[in-house]
């Protein structure tokens, strides 16, 4: 590389300076590294070591000959840091940066006024989010900043020369940079770092010298290990932040001992509820971070920044060929496990729910009602406790409801929230944030809700509490069970009847599962309605597997010589069979067994064999029957005998991604002669041998293009890499595994 700064002088070489020193030397991005030290044993040790190329104990033998592109990296404790300021005052040149990694940036703020008058042009101040509980020049380490966060506070007097010679030193050594005000970074760091470094260091203190017990420690196991190691980090440096920080590390002091009183009450009061709702929500929150470390190695991460982290990077690549055989269980139902999450909060009394799908999507909507204060145990292997709390017992949320890449979430919830005492805010991923909203929105303003979006009917929605609702009697535009869903909802709260009528059937599992929950709801044709008002009554939920997520194995076996396949208990709702309907008329080979009733839902095993497929004209009222499912549908209608016309779905493009234009440039790039139209595609296929050639497509995020293309590597001449594959987990979490163990020859790349 390239040097990105000339010389750095490090004023205390520990474990921050000196790593900083190692990364920028081993990534060749500065000259040389000179270090500055108080006593003369520490620079012979770090020179010993390598951390600095030559040493210093007076600062005034090194600053005179700085110039230009040099930069000073301040890394003493915190409240020192305002005496080296004092001898840079003194000797620094014009155009040298400065730059600091003290924990706070308020008190740096401080002694840079205080020595120049106002923070100098040249000034960045810095905190890299690394480090370790081990101290000294002997624990750098040069890839220290690798995948980290370093977050810099530049006021507005800094000059942009000097601001990006930071930046792009700390880019040279893997870091990732990012910027706040000095308040912000004050008090995030406050509850994320120096709240836990009081309570580790306190709770040692007690049990080393107030406990009864002086031998506690020969019982103390791994618990006591991972939760109390930073007591073991620099006291001077810790004692520093804490008076530097004070008020912004009282205030979360303040907090936590005030939960703490409120958990000392609960365990005095045997209280079990309050208990389990403390415990699951913090396992989940834990849980999501231990996900967010597995992907990429950082502390302190800022919240709504994790989906962004959650690794874009998955990228599938699929060996051509293979047969595909085997008897699997897909997951679980996501509309359904949206819908057990959302009645069974609501619900008086304890739901149990079996064969949750613990994918990204049905986890969002039970994070969302944990944010409104339900208690709910799991998902432990498919099961879920909902601890309901009755049609108004929802808390406000403290924050936005973050429901990632799940436009079931938003607009089901849009619903619900509609008729609420508070207000809320529904954000999502970047996805979601192009969907559009106004078709729910539209018709809870009519009911009186007050909803605001961002431009052109986008998310975030936002949801004022309080609103009366009316019931309305609503004519959906389009065919969306969503749309359906969020209009019954909110005429749960509704003054009156509020009734809806689809222009084609769509998924009835709101109406089926309201019913369940002892909702009466009267269906007559294409209309159904709820009347305002009633309650629902917890029950017990067996959920099936999601027959969206069996498709890619149904396409799978219908397209590839030699295959057998047997899908267990999977839901085969009439509203959602479309895609049985379509493969059959294409002269698939399925064959329904063990057909039963499970908690109002129709289930059935289902046996696919290969038979050569032929290309139809696919039935428009079959297509809110197969909505999810065309994009696997594509890849059958490639390797069919003749042409496969699709009419009247413009629906696809508005999913997780536009699914027409999606699938045809995949298809287009696989060398099959496919062309998309405002409603539908034209797609040739291919019967006999290959029908696709090999290449690389790109799933634009959308967990149904990933695994489609996936399905067409049966059928491909060569190697098939799909990029953009991490929200697969949204809806099929062990999809790579089940794909793997049915012949599917694909390798999971992060
Ligand atoms: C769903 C309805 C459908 C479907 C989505 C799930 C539901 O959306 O595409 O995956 O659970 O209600 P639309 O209502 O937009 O058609």
């Amino acid at each position: 590389m390239e040097p990105v700064i000339n010389r750095l002088v490090v004023f205390g070489v520990g474990l921050i300076g000196g790593s900083l020193a190692l990364a920028l030397k081993r990534a060749g991005a500065c000259r040389d590294v000179i270090g500055v030290f108080r006593r003369e044993r520490s620079a012979q040790e770090a020179l010993a070591l390598g951390v600095c190329d030559c040493a210093y104990t007076d600062p005034r033998d090194v600053l005179p000959g700085l110039g230009k592109g040099d930069v000073v990296f301040v890394s003493v404790p915190t409240l020192a840091v305002a005496g080296v300021f004092e001898q840079l005052r003194e000797s620094l040149p014009e155009g040298v940066t400065v730059t600091d990694g003290a924990s706070v940036k308020g008190s740096v703020v401080a002694a840079a006024e205080k020595v120049w008058g106002a923070v100098p042009e040249f000034l960045v101040p810095g905190h890299p989010i690394a480090g370790s509980e081990r101290s000294g020049a002997e624990a750098a380490k040069a890839d220290l900043y690798k995948h980290h966060r370093v977050i810099l506070t530049p006021m507005d007097s800094v000059s942009g020369e000097h601001l990006a010679r930071v930046e792009a030193m700390w880019a040279a050594v893997g870091a990732e940079v990012l910027t706040m005000s000095v308040a912000e970074h004050d008090e995030v760091l406050a509850a994320t770092s120096h709240l836990p470094h009081v309570i580790a260091y306190g709770l040692v203190d007690t049990l080393a010298h107030d406990s009864e017990n002086q031998n506690i420690f020969r019982y103390a196991a791994g618990g006591f290990r991972d939760f109390t190691r930073i007591a073991s980090s620099d006291p001077v440096m810790w004692r520093d932040i804490m008076l530097a920080n004070g008020p912004a590390i009282l205030k979360s002091i303040d907090l936590f001992t005030a939960n703490l009183g409120e958990l000392r009450k609960a365990i005095a009061d045997s209280d079990e509820a309050r208990l389990t709702g403390v415990f699951t929500r913090a396992k989940a929150a834990r849980d999501r971070f231990t996900r967010m470390l597995a992907r990429k190695s950082f502390s302190e991460p800022l919240i709504e920044e994790m989906d962004d982290m959650e690794g874009k990077e998955v990228t599938f690549v699929v060996r051509p060929g293979g047969t595909v055989n085997g008897d699997i269980r897909v997951p679980g139902d996501k509309s359904m496990s949206h819908r057990s999450i959302m009645l069974g909060s609501l619900a008086e009394g304890v739901t149990e729910v079996e064969g949750f799908l613990e994918g990204e999507d049905a986890l969002a909507t039970l994070q969302a009602f944990r944010d409104m204060g339900v208690v709910i145990e799991g998902p432990d292997k498919g099961r879920v406790t909902i601890h309901g709390v009755g049609m108004h017992g929802l808390k406000a949320p403290a924050g936005p409801l973050y429901l990632g890449n799940s436009g079931t979430s938003m607009r089901l919830l849009a619903g619900l929230l509609a008729g609420q005492a508070f207000s809320a805010t529904l954000t999502g991923d970047e996805s979601l944030s192009r969907r559009p909203m106004n078709r729910v929105a539209e018709p809870l303003r009519q009911m009186g809700a007050d909803i605001t979006t961002a431009e052109a009917g986008r998310p975030p929605l936002q949801i004022g509490g309080g609103a009366k609702l009316q019931a309305i009697d609503y004519k959906l535009p389009m065919a969306s069970a969503q749309v359906k869903s969020c209009v019954l909802l909110a005429g749960l709260y509704a003054d009156g009847r509020t009734y809806t009528t689809e222009p084609a059937p769509t998924r009835d599992h709101t109406e089926r599962m309201l019913s369940g929950f002892g909702y009466a709801v009267e269906r007559a044709g294409a209309t159904a309605s709820v009347n305002g008002g009633g309650k629902l009554f917890a029950t017990k939920i067996d959920v099936p597997a999601d027959i969206s997520s069996a498709t890619f194995f149904m396409v799978a076996a219908a397209i590839t010589p030699g295959s057998d396949v047997t899908l267990r208990h999977v839901g085969i709702n009439p509203t959602r069979d479309g895609v049985i309907n379509i493969l059959r008329l294409m002269g698939a080979d399925i064959e329904l067994s063990n057909q039963h009733e499970v908690g109002g839902e129709p289930v059935a095993d289902i046996r696919v064999r290969y038979a050569s497929l032929k290309g139809i004209r696919i039935p428009e009222d079959q297509v809110p029957l197969a909505i999810d499912e065309f994009p696997a549908l594509f890849i059958a209608a490639a390797c069919a005998d003749g042409e496969t016309i699709l009419t009247g779905a413009e629906e696809l493009r508005v999913k997780e991604s536009d699914r027409i234009q999606a699938m045809a440039d995949g298809l287009l790039l696989l060398g099959v002669d496919a062309r998309p139209t405002p409603d539908g595609i034209v797609i040739q296929g291919k019967p006999e041998g290959p029908a696709f050639t090999g290449g690389s497509v790109d799933s634009c995020g959308d967990h149904r293009i990933a695994m489609s293309f996936t399905v067409a590597g049966l059928r491909a001449a060569d190697a098939i890499t799909i990029d953009n594959c991490a929200n697969v987990a949204t809806s099929f979490p062990n999809f790579d595994q089940l794909a793997a163990t049915v012949g599917i020859g694909l390798d999971v790349r992060d």
